[in-house]
């Protein structure tokens, strides 16, 4: 295999339950060493093309292969993957060591050899203190290291996680995000993590697929996935977003004015897409890409700035009123109502501190609210 191939290469796999279509037709390349996720809601087909990949589902068409090897017809136990259940699945009766060192018992690895290979692994995962215990006597975080320890010891190309921190409270989650990750890295193995938690692909991926009723909408990068969706889907799915349906009105090199018939308004963003006049489109921008400045019209004699609406103006400037705040900490989420009765939802960064509860901003202020051209995004679907 040469060093550019990919290790996991799936090609028009498809997956039927009766007339259901739970995988539609999926093609998908994973290199060595990445830490892929699948990412969509309950019943979009991830479980499954997990199990695929495992052997525990037999395509109804398609192909896998792994390293170069055709995986059709060969069983779980002979593909060099494990997969780690949404369960965890651990034997209760059986101490954390017995637990781990199963499959190499199973495999008839010498009792010498088990030992040495299942303390590696506790200490890889930091429960050589708790190798007596039973399952019920850890915690959850600590039962997930168990699940995890079992897994890797057989020393897979890939490992498929089903959810793997959906059991945890958001907290341990987090925390326990960043040692999988950790955990990845030092040991190179493959991961192909499943979860429906948008947060969490975002920490993790090295690559996202988003999904949705059993096909890929985007694959990419986190950073791809988060500032270029490709679909009205996806910006929806990761994170939030402000979404303007309108028109096409002109087009200029890169620059598109879009007009909303709802707030009546004009919106400009730069889009190298091909795109015509006339277009039916959505504009989205991201609430932090999104500036927001006190607006006092008293002070305020510019007479383009004291336009009731922005029908000719191509910055993507406009006067609301805040009608909603949530202090987070760092930053703050509001909601502002412009005058075309439009509301954007901003995020602001709280640079200074207000011990008061007074903030620069508060509900029912006048702000200004602007956003750039090339902040935003043009999705025709
Ligand atoms: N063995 C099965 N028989 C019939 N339908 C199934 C079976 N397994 C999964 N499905 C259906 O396929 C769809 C995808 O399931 P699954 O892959 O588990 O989704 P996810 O893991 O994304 O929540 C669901 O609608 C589910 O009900
Ligand atoms: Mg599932």
């Amino acid at each position: 295999m040469s060093e550019t191939s990919p290790l996991i290469s799936i090609r028009g796999i498809t997956k039927s339950f009766g007339n259901f279509i739970a995988v539609d037709n999926i093609d998908l390349d994973i290199n060595e060493g990445e830490l892929f996720v699948l990412l969509g809601g309950s019943g979009c087909g991830k479980t499954t093309l997990l199990r695929m990949l495992a052997g525990f589902e037999k395509p109804t068409s398609g192909t896998i292969s792994i390293e170069g090897s055709d995986m059709t017809g060969v069983e779980p136990y002979a593909r060099p993957v494990n997969m780690m259940f949404q369960s965890y699945a651990l034997f209760p009766h059986m101490s954390v060591e017995r637990n781990v060192g199963y499959g190499l018992k199973r495999e008839g690895v010498a009792r010498a050899e088990r030992k040495k290979r299942v303390d590696e692994m506790l200490e890889m995962v930091e429960l050589e203190q708790f190798s007596k215990r039973k399952p019920h006597q850890l915690s959850g975080g600590q039962r997930q290291r168990v699940a995890l320890a079992r897994c890797l010891i057989k020393r897979p190309k890939v490992l498929l996680l089903d959810e793997p921190l959906g059991a945890l409270d958001k907290r341990l989650r987090e925390q326990t995000q960043f040692e999988l990750m950790k955990l990845q890295d030092r040991l190179g193995t493959t991961f192909v993590v499943v979860t429906h938690d948008q947060e969490e692909a975002m920490t993790l991926a090295t690559r996202i697929a988003v999904m949705d009723q059993g096909k890929f909408v985007q694959v990419g990068t986190p950073a791809e996935i988060y500032e270029m969706p490709q679909s009205r889907f996806v910006a929806d799915f990761i994170g939030s977003i402000n979404m303007i349906d309108g028109v096409v009105k002109s087009i200029s090199g890169n620059t598109l004015t879009i007009h909303a018939e709802s707030d009546d308004a004009n919106y400009t963003v730069e889009s190298n897409d091909q795109i015509e006049i006339g277009d039916q489109v959505s504009l989205a921008i991201r609430p932090e890409k999104i500036h927001v400045d006190a607006y006092d019209a008293d002070n305020n004699s510019n007479p383009s700035e004291q336009k009731s609406d922005n029908t000719d103006k191509t910055d993507n400037r406009f006067i609301g009123t805040i009608s909603e705040m949530a202090y987070l900490g760092g930053t703050s989420t509001l909601r502002v109502t412009t005058r075309g009765g439009r509301v954007f939802q901003v995020t602001s960064t709280n640079r200074k501190r207000h011990l008061t509860g007074k903030h620069d901003l508060d509900w029912d202020d006048q702000v200004e609210i602007s956003f750039s051209p090339s902040n935003a995004i043009v999705l025709k679907s």
